[in-house]
């Protein structure tokens, strides 16, 4: 009789390398893997979408910024995984990565996660597919507006993948390869076969373009409602947006008497909401006190804030700013420990002390 078949082991490599010198105005002070989407750090969902696929064991790629990233994942056990931290010294590319996971992966196949890339809807199914089928390689793609900054695949008429390029000048489609890969350990082999790129990088798109020339299996699978932090404030907004239509309503502040709490809110623990209007989907985070309010639709107010005397909608403000006497506020990202207030009506001045490469618009 046969034996029944051991389902094999799948392990994450999740990427959370990279210089942190890309100064925009939300990854002044965090690593880019750390940018919040509706008051949760873009990384989060990535973890919670590979816990959710069935995966235990995930390596963390850390850089410059691995304080940072180790204070926020821990041990990995709050998202059902174990976490081991893998140090690049330098961020010489993601196929670099892969090399240094060699001990850690093992002859095991993984789901290579790029931390800072977010897939609306998870990644179960994807992976539930390549456990299934067993490709060489799976990759992950979605149309874009401008692939130049992107991986591009170029498909056949039947879908087949059959030419990858890394960020090209003239791309041969607008199939962007998102930041999501399913590997078996054949790409060890490609890793070591690929050399630096124009931009000085050992590039997986090259190694995945080398298992395509050696006959390899490479399926795609296309998708829509990706996001990557791109530091663009309008594409981060619609994120925001997207994710709040799906929070879990959850009251765990304080409210009082004179406030109203309308629609989809999660107020958190310790947040308190003073004669204020909370019209959802929104969320409030610990510790902020909102006072003679409104905060309106798609609005995510993260730890610590004060928003007093104003009105705020569409919004993201990070973690310590506070916003007082200001009617009123939209479409806009307030950075963490910012201070917003009128300006005193009597001075035909602006004071402003801005950070660099701040944008503020005056009427
Ligand atoms: O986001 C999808 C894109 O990601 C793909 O379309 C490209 O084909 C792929 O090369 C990659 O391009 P980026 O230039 O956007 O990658 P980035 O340098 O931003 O790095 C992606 C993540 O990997 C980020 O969380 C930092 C981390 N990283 C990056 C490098 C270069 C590392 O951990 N180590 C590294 O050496």
């Amino acid at each position: 009789m046969k034996a029944p078949e051991v389902p094999k082991t799948l392990k994450a490599l999740v990427l959370c390398g990279g210089a942190g010198t890309r100064l925009r105005p939300i990854t002044h002070t965090s690593a880019k893997q750390l940018v919040p989407v509706a008051n949760k750090p873009v990384l989060f969902y990535g973890l919670e979408a590979i816990a959710a696929a069935g995966v235990t064991e995930a390596g963390i790629i850390v850089g410059d910024t691995a304080p940072e990233i180790r204070r926020a994942v821990g041990d990995g056990s709050r998202f059902g995984l174990r976490a081991t931290y893998l140090r690049q010294n330098a961020p010489l590319g993601l196929a670099h990565a892969v090399q240094i996971a060699r001990d850690f992966l093992g002859d095991d196949d993984f789901v290579m996660y790029l931390g800072d890339n977010f897939i609306v809807g998870g990644v179960t199914g994807v992976v539930d597919d390549f456990r299934r089928e067993r490709p060489d390689a799976r990759i992950l793609l979605t149309r874009v507006a401008d692939p130049t900054a992107f991986g591009v695949a170029e498909l056949d008429a039947t879908g087949r993948v059959v030419g990858l390029e890394e960020k090209p000048a003239v791309p041969k489609s607008d199939l962007a390869l998102v930041g999501v890969y399913l590997f078996t350990p054949v790409v060890h082999e490609a890793v070591r076969a690929v050399v630096p790129s124009r931009r000085g990088e050992l590039e997986i798109t090259d190694a995945l373009q080398w298992l395509l020339d050696q006959g390899r299996d490479v399926r795609a699978t296309t998708i829509s409602g990706y996001w990557k932090d791109t530091g663009n404030v309008t594409d981060m907004l619609e994120v925001n947006r997207t994710v709040l239509e799906t929070l879990e309503p959850r009251i765990e502040g304080s409210v009082d008497p004179a406030s109203e709490i309308i629609g989809r809110v999660r107020i958190d623990d310790g947040a308190k909401v003073f004669g204020s209007r909370v019209v959802g989907p929104a969320v409030v985070g610990a510790g902020t006190v909102i006072a003679g309010s409104y905060v309106g639709p798609f609005t995510s107010v993260a730890e610590d804030c004060r928003i007093e005397d104003s009105e705020i909608e569409y919004s993201i403000v990070l973690r310590g700013a506070s916003v007082v006497g200001m009617r009123r506020i939209e479409v806009s990202l307030i950075g963490h420990h910012v201070e917003v207030t009128p300006s005193p009506r009597t001075h035909a001045v602006h004071r402003l002390v801005l950070g660099d490469h701040s944008k503020v618009q005056i009427p």
